[in-house]
């Protein structure tokens, strides 16, 4: 089996698995119990916040838990509209390559007569620019959220320059790097970003469990007075859970350079190979180092075709991001770079930690014997 899929999930560590195991066997009493059972699960919870207070720099108390990149997205619009006052007419720039959880919420929230939105499209090169969010200002703007790495395409987004775009003009800006976390730096996000989505399982983690993490959230109203996240969000929270992200997270973290590098080398030695075969496709966002995501149009056969074809011999690859796998409309990813018709011939191959080069070469060969054709 060769998986090369790890832009919808990656598979858990063994660590990881065996901390939630141990750790819900041991700690499983509520956090918030007034027991020391209840402070053992605390104290665990206060000791894995560590890995992330320190990689970001961020307060502890900025760490929100949720049950992953979905529900972090959804609970950074639900605090933001609740620092709006009584009749404050609200704007929100974002784009029109948000994952799902945020562009589907966007686009409901539109329709309320004091809420906003403008999508922007990014531009050919598939990035938004400078001059893009100048246009979309408005006095009401609150927020700009936009991600930092696409799940199909893999372009990143210019970080630097929305963050200072944002800072400028005293905006919110949010960014969702759940494709990005694990796959580029991000130690310094927060000199750009006032809040950042993240998810385990894209980090070797397990699913369910993620985090909203906000750089300063003693400047935010809170929904609610009390509770075991600061006032953001209710819920039990499983120190389970937790204790297992944070050691996905601090595998990553101190084998970062490593990891990178290996992502690096998979991706650099996997288009030259494809450029060697000289194969009919064409490679999206070719220039982009940083990413895992090997983005390709199949030029004369769909690419459902070709994902089937490896599927077969046990290679798995996708077609489209899972949030999308039961669409089988235009990718939103796609309409900057080809307009709205490409989609059919779209191929994602995305490494992991523990791609090896003579797994890209059976890639390469599969894809020799099938676009050739
Ligand atoms: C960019 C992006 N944001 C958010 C999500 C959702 O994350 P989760 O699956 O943890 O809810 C994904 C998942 O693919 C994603 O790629």
């Amino acid at each position: 089996m060769i998986y090369l899929d790890h832009a919808a999930t990656t598979k858990p560590l063994k660590n990881v698995l065996a901390t939630y195991h141990q750790i819900a066997s041991k700690h499983f009493a509520n956090p918030s119990s007034p027991h020391h059972l209840g402070e053992s699960s605390e104290d665990i919870i206060l000791a894995a916040k560590k890995i992330w207070c320190d990689y970001f720099n961020i307060p502890a108390h900025g760490i929100i838990f949720t049950s992953g990149g979905t529900e972090s997205n959804y609970l950074l619009i639900k605090t933001l509209l609740f620092q709006q006052r009584q009749n404050e007419a609200v704007h929100i720039i974002a784009t029109t390559v948000e994952h799902a959880s945020l562009y589907e919420t966007l686009k409901i929230l539109k329709r309320r007569s004091d809420i906003s939105v403008t999508f922007l499209q990014p531009e050919k090169n598939g990035k938004i620019s400078r001059n893009q969010l100048v246009q979309a200002l408005k006095p009401t703007t609150k927020l700009i959220t936009i991600q930092t790495t696409n799940s199909e395409t893999g372009i990143q987004q210019d970080i630097k320059m929305i963050g200072a775009f944002a800072q400028e003009h005293k905006l919110f800006f949010h960014t969702d790097a759940v494709q990005a976390f694990g796959k580029c730096n991000l130690a310094h996000i927060f000199d750009h970003a006032d809040a950042v989505s993240i998810s385990a399982h894209k980090i070797h983690g397990v699913k369910g469990i993620g985090a909203l993490l906000i750089k300063h959230p003693e400047n935010l109203a809170k929904p609610f007075y009390a509770g075991s996240q600061f006032g953001f969000k209710q819920g039990t929270i499983d120190p389970a859970l937790i204790a297992s992200f944070a050691v996905a997270t601090d595998d990553y973290i101190s084998h970062e350079k490593t990891r990178l590098d290996q992502l690096k080398m998979c991706r650099r030695y996997f288009i030259e190979q494809l450029q060697a075969a000289q194969l009919p496709l064409t490679i999206i966002n070719r220039e982009n180092e940083q990413s895992h995501i090997i983005a390709c149009l199949c030029d004369n056969v769909s690419g459902d075709l070709i994902q089937q074809a490896l599927n077969r011999q046990q290679i798995y690859v996708s077609t489209k991001s899972a949030c999308q796998s039961h669409s089988s409309g235009p990718l939103r990813s796609l309409a900057p770079l080809f307009g709205d018709n490409q989609h059919h011939h779209f191929l994602r191959i995305s490494c992991g930690y523990f791609t090896s080069l003579e797994d890209l070469d059976q890639v390469i060969k599969l894809l020799t014997k099938h676009l050739r054709k």
